[in-house]
């Protein structure tokens, strides 16, 4: 393709004077696909504070989270762009000119993926090919062409979802992928696209492989904000019963807000790699909720029922990060433990639930 939507004189000039350059830093750019999302919100937060001049990609005519992203981030600037649409990519990163692009969005709700299994390839897995290319052909690199001295820099989200079957425990950047859902592979295919263009043109691109992380502003669906709303339901007296599928699972689970710190930190590496991003704890879903009904002075056996709907094809029993190399080499580590976790996820949800806040649809009591 012969586009070349770089405004090279802009971005050489930009380029010469940022952080990475020897003079006076200028603002860097970023921007985030799948913004609207729990990480994507975390993300932009971090990028502000840290000066940076972030974009966002929206999908969709009317997405009503933009509201609520504007509500949170006043500042940042959105394009519009889906990842089923190539062009739409190459439009959002030829208006942005970013410095960082951070692939966030997904179809990331794990049984989703076999109920829409094409989709979720076209999505989490292609869609990581499409912003790729945005970028290697806004950038004008081809296999004869590398890339030039203050290239883009591109983070995927990769995710422990692709170890599923684990092989060892706890599990590295070299602990081998046993897939269990079309979402843990269509991840396990963009993690290899990155590292494939990385070796091929020489990008900058790297995959943190990040263990489940959580926040208020996790989804609904997703089990630890899905028993957060249920203990505050509960106790509020709007609902009486939970219903859960496989309470012994077990996960490795952090705060949203402490990982996303280690995508930028990623970024700011001078050589390109892959790193497992996580706690090295792991609870069973019983034990998040033992902790959490107790957060509100309940007892979670006099309200869970387990039903046979949740429970999945084929199950990921138990993940546990070795997260030594981010320690070792990106300074990360995480400042919020799995009491503290729970604790301010149920919290939320009681001051989002008595102050008429609706759940389903918002970054709860954060927005
Ligand atoms: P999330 O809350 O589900 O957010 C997903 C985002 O993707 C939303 O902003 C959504 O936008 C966007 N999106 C979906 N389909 C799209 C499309 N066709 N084009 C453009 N955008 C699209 O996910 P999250 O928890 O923030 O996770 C962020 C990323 O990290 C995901 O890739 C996820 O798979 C990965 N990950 C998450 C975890 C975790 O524990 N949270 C762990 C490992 C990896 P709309 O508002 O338009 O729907
Ligand atoms: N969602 C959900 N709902 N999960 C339940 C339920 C329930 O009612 N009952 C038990 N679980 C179990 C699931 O079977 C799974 O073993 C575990 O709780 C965690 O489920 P989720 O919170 O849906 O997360 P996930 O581990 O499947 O996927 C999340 O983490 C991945 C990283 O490992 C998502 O954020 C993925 O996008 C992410 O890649």
């Amino acid at each position: 393709m012969s586009v070349c939507c770089r405004d090279e004189g802009i971005r050489a000039s930009r380029r010469a004077a940022g952080p990475r350059g020897a003079e006076a830093p200028l603002t860097r750019r970023a921007l985030i696909t799948g913004i609207t999302g729990q990480d994507g919100s975390y993300l932009a937060e971090h990028l502000v504070s840290q000066g940076y001049e972030v974009w966002g990609l929206i999908r969709g005519q009317a997405n009503p989270r933009v509201r609520q992203l504007r509500q949170l981030l006043g500042d940042v600037r959105l394009v519009r762009g889906d990842l089923l649409d190539q062009g739409s990519l190459i439009s959002a990163v030829e208006r942005a000119q970013p410095d960082e692009v951070y692939n966030l969005a997904a179809i990331s709700y794990v049984p989703m993926s076999w109920q829409q299994a094409e989709l979720t390839g076209e999505v989490t897995g292609l869609g990581v090919l499409r912003v790729l290319e945005a970028i290697r052909v806004c950038s004008g690199i081809s296999a004869s062409r590398s890339p030039a001295r203050g290239q883009i820099r591109f983070y995927q989200a990769s995710s422990s979802e692709m170890f599923g079957m684990v092989r060892e425990s706890p599990q590295t950047e070299r602990t081998p992928f046993h897939p269990r859902s079309p979402y843990g592979v269509a991840k396990a295919y963009g993690h290899f696209l990155t590292q494939n263009y990385r070796e091929s043109y020489g990008m900058f691109a790297v995959s943190g492989i990040l263990f489940n992380h959580e926040s208020p502003r996790r989804g609904a669906e997703f089990v630890t904000r899905k028993i957060s709303l249920g203990v505050a339901k509960i106790k509020l007296g709007y609902e009486r019963q939970l219903r859960l599928g496989n309470l012994s699972a077990r996960r490795d689970w952090g705060f949203a807000g402490d990982y996303v710190r280690a995508m930028q930190l990623m970024l700011e590496r001078d050589e390109p790699a892959d790193f497992v991003v996580g706690t090295g704890v792991i609870h069973s879903v019983e034990d998040l909720l033992e902790r959490s009904f107790k957060a509100a002075g309940l007892d979670w056996r006099d309200h869970v029922v387990t039903d046979a709907a949740f429970i999945r094809p084929a199950e990921v029993d138990q993940l546990c990060a070795d997260p030594s190399r981010a320690r070792d080499e990106l300074g990360w580590e995480p400042k919020t433990g799995f009491e503290e976790l729970v604790a301010m996820m149920v919290e939320a949800d009681l001051k989002l639930l008595s102050s008429g806040g609706y759940a389903e649809d918002s970054f709860g009591a954060d927005a």
